[in-house]
């Protein structure tokens, strides 16, 4: 099979810029205080939100590679960077949903809030030019974007990960709601959990309610994002300099 796993390349994306780092194999992941929402269409610049969510991930990234899930991290850089492995990142988005919302609740018609009874894993193809469709394993292997055997991996540690998280954020009054992970390989096709792990990619609602302390706050104007985003930013114990 001619599958092709390609390294990722220095690149500016919607709320990070990843650079090439200062050794063979390694990366700078660097946090914008950009926020955008559907694809794009909504955009906002909040001062600080990139330190914030920066912050946030390299706690969550060392929380799961302590709970033995390998992750891209290799170290702090400063207030807005990590360093972290280059990978040939998988197109796919991964999202582990606890409770429904957001598209499955309007692809499905399921009740806003219904919580699964085993924690459900989607696949959404990374394509903006069709808008991240959702699509199923068959799709994935046709589109040659994974190895089934790797996407077994990449199962099982996606729905490991939400798992920690669940039981960290319940730990410090949140309920995880659903979150979406990256996975990628190195060179020795190793697989490793990527990307950011912030209140950008993963929903939190006050435990027991249906307050939301993630993005959502400015997808849909309930809420000031920075003050959301300091907030759970808090709860973790994190001090954000300038805050
Ligand atoms: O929109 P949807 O309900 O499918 O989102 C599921 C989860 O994936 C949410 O936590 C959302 O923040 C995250 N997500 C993301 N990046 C996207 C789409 C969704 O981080 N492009």
């Amino acid at each position: 099979m001619g599958m092709s796993y390609n390294f990722s390349m220095s690149y500016e994306g919607k709320a990070k810029i990843m650079k090439d780092g200062p050794s063979e194999g390694t990366m700078i992941m660097y946090f914008k205080d950009d926020v955008t929402a559907g694809n794009g269409k909504k955009k906002a610049v909040i001062e600080g939100k990139g330190k914030i969510n920066k912050a946030i991930t390299l706690k969550l990234l060392k929380l799961v590679e302590e709970n033995a899930i390998p992750t891209h991290l290799i170290e702090d850089i400063d207030d807005r960077s990590i360093l972290v492995k280059k990978l040939k990142i998988f197109p796919l988005e991964v999202v582990v949903r606890n409770k429904a919302t957001g598209s499955i609740v309007r692809r499905l018609g399921l009740e806003k809030g219904l919580e699964f009874e085993r924690p459900l894993f989607e696949i959404f193809y990374k394509n903006d030019d069709l808008h991240d469709p959702l699509i199923c394993q068959e799709h994935a292997f046709m589109l040659e974007l994974i190895y089934p055997d790797d996407l077994l991996i990449v199962r099982n540690r996606a729905l490991r990960a939400n798992e920690i998280l669940k039981e960290y954020f319940t730990s410090i009054g949140f309920d995880l709601i659903d979150i979406k992970f990256e996975f990628g390989v190195d060179e020795e096709e190793n697989i490793y959990l990527a990307d950011e792990i912030s209140p950008d990619t993963m929903r939190l609602w006050a435990k027991g309610t249906t307050e939301s302390f993630d993005k959502d706050v400015f997808r849909e104007d309930k809420a000031d994002l920075l003050s959301t985003y300091l907030e759970v930013a808090k709860r973790m114990g994190l001090k954000i300099e300038g805050f």
